[in-house]
C-alpha cells in the first residue's frame, strides 16, 4: 500500500467521526485531516490530560462536539449541522473488563448508542458512506486455531463481546430495512483486533500498562502472559477503514457489508511477546508474572481471516508484529522525552503511507 492509495481520497470530503476523543478515533481524525478532509467529531470529552486527542491538540484541527450517543436528539443535531458525506462510527465502551463492572452502560452505549447513530444516519441525506466499527470479539468464540470469516456465527461471552455482536445485528437490520433501499449510500461493518500505538492510556490494556511501568522504573506485571492476541498497529485497520469508506462512496453496493481487518499470522502472539518487544524498543525494563488472580473470562485465542479485504479491497497489513511494536514504543519514548506529539503522530502516518514527500 503506498501513499498514492490514499492521496486524494478524502480531499474536500466532510467526514464525521464518533469517538474522536478515543484512541483509534483521534488517529483516524488526524489522518483524515492530513488527507484534506473537513473533519467533525462527536463523543464524550477526553478522559485524561495525556490522551492522544489532547496531546496532538486535535480540537484545533477538527470540529469537535461533546455529545453522548445515547442521546438521539443531540446526535441528530450534530448530523444536521455538519451534513457529512462520510461517517465513521467508533464511539463505544471499549473495554472487556469494564464491561463486567458496567454491563448496562456497555449495552446502552454499544447497542442503544449504535442504534441512535444509525437512526441519525438514515435521515441524513448528505451521507453516502458509513463505516461502522464493531470488533473481532463479535464472533462466537470457539477457541478455534483458524481465523473467523465474515459469515461466521456471532456471539459473545462477556458483555463487551455480546454488545458488539448485538451491534452487528443492529447494523444488518438497518442495512436490510433502510440503507440498502436508499440510492447512492454504502455501509460496512468492520471487525478488527487488538490495536496498539502511541497515545493510548486506557486501563487494562497491555501497552499502556507497560509504558506506565517503564516510566515508573518498575517491572511490567502481566496478568495473562500466555493469552494469544492478533496484535496490529492502529494505522493498519484504520487504513482498511479509509480505503473502504472511499470505495463505498463510488461503488456502494459492491463494498457494503461486513469486513475483517486483522494482522498476518506472524502477529498473532502472546501478551508476553508484545511486552518484551515494547521493552526492547523502550531500551530497558523487565516483565514479571502478576500475583493477582487472573481476571474474569476472556477469550484465549482469536484470529481473523482477512481474505475478503485482501482480495476485494487490495488491503493488507503494512506493519508486522515487530514494526508495530517498535513504532509504538518509539512514539511513547519520543513523547516521554519531550517530542511534539502531533509531529510524532504525523510522522508515523507519513511513514506508514510510504515515506515523506
Ligand atoms: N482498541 C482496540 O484494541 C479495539 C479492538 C477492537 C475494536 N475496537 C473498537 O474500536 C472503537 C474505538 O476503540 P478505542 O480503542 O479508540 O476506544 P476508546 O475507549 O479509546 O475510545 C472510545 C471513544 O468512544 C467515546 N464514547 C464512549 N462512550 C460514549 C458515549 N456514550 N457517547 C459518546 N461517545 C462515547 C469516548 O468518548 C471515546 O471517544 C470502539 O468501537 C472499540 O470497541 C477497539
Amino acid at each position: 500500500m503506498t501513499r498514492q492509495s490514499f492521496y486524494g481520497l478524502f480531499k474536500g470530503k466532510r467526514a464525521l467521526v464518533t469517538g474522536d476523543t478515543g484512541f483509534k478515533g483521534s488517529w483516524l481524525c488526524l489522518w483524515l485531516h492530513e488527507l484534506g478532509a473537513e473533519v467533525a467529531g462527536v463523543s464524550l470529552p477526553p478522559k485524561r490530560g495525556d490522551d492522544h486527542y489532547n496531546l496532538i491538540g486535535l480540537n484545533r484541527l477538527i470540529r469537535h462536539a461533546d455529545g453522548d450517543i445515547r442521546d438521539l436528539s443531540a446526535l441528530t443535531k450534530v448530523f444536521d449541522d455538519f451534513k457529512p458525506d462520510v461517517l465513521f462510527h467508533l464511539a463505544a465502551q471499549s473495554l472487556v473488563r469494564l464491561s463486567y463492572d458496567e454491563p448496562k452502560e456497555t449495552f446502552d452505549t454499544n447497542v442503544g448508542g449504535s442504534v441512535n447513530v444509525l437512526e441519525a444516519a438514515r435521515t441524513t441525506e448528505s451521507l453516502r458512506s458509513i463505516v461502522y466499527v464493531t470488533s473481532d470479539k463479535c464472533y462466537r468464540n470457539n477457541e478455534w486455531p483458524w481465523g473467523y470469516r465474515e459469515n461466521d456465527r456471532l456471539g459473545g461471552h462477556d458483555p463487551y463481546s455480546a454488545s458488539k455482536a448485538a451491534a452487528e445485528l443492529v447494523f444488518s437490520s438497518y442495512m436490510d430495512s433502510f440503507l440498502s433501499r436508499r440510492e447512492g449510500i454504502g455501509a460496512a461493518s468492520v471487525r478488527a483486533g487488538n490495536v496498539i500505538g502511541g497515545g493510548d492510556w486506557s486501563p487494562d490494556r497491555i501497552v499502556p500498562d507497560c509504558i506506565r511501568a517503564l516510566r515508573a522504573g518498575v517491572p511490567v506485571e502481566l496478568r495473562n502472559p500466555h493469552a494469544v492476541r492478533p496484535w496490529q498497529h492502529v494505522l493498519d485497520p484504520l487504513a482498511g477503514y479509509l480505503l473502504l469508506a472511499a470505495r463505498l462512496l463510488n461503488e456502494p453496493q459492491k463494498y457494503s457489508g461486513p469486513w475483517n481487518f486483522g494482522p498476518d499470522d506472524g502477529a498473532v502472539r502472546t501478551v508476553r511477546d508484545l511486552a518484551e518487544k515494547i521493552i526492547e524498543g523502550w531500551g530497558k525494563g523487565e516483565v514479571r508474572a502478576s500475583k493477582e488472580a487472573p481476571g474474569p473470562h476472556e477469550a484465549h485465542t482469536l484470529r481473523l481471516n482477512c481474505d475478503k479485504a485482501r482480495a476485494l479491497l487490495g488491503w493488507a497489513p503494512v506493519w508486522g508484529f515487530d514494526a508495530a511494536a517498535a513504532e509504538t514504543a518509539a512514539w511513547y519514548k519520543a513523547v516521554s522525552n519531550g517530542a511534539n506529539a502531533l509531529e510524532a503522530s504525523r510522522g508515523q502516518i507519513k511513514t506508514f503511507m510510504g515515506g515523506p514527500g
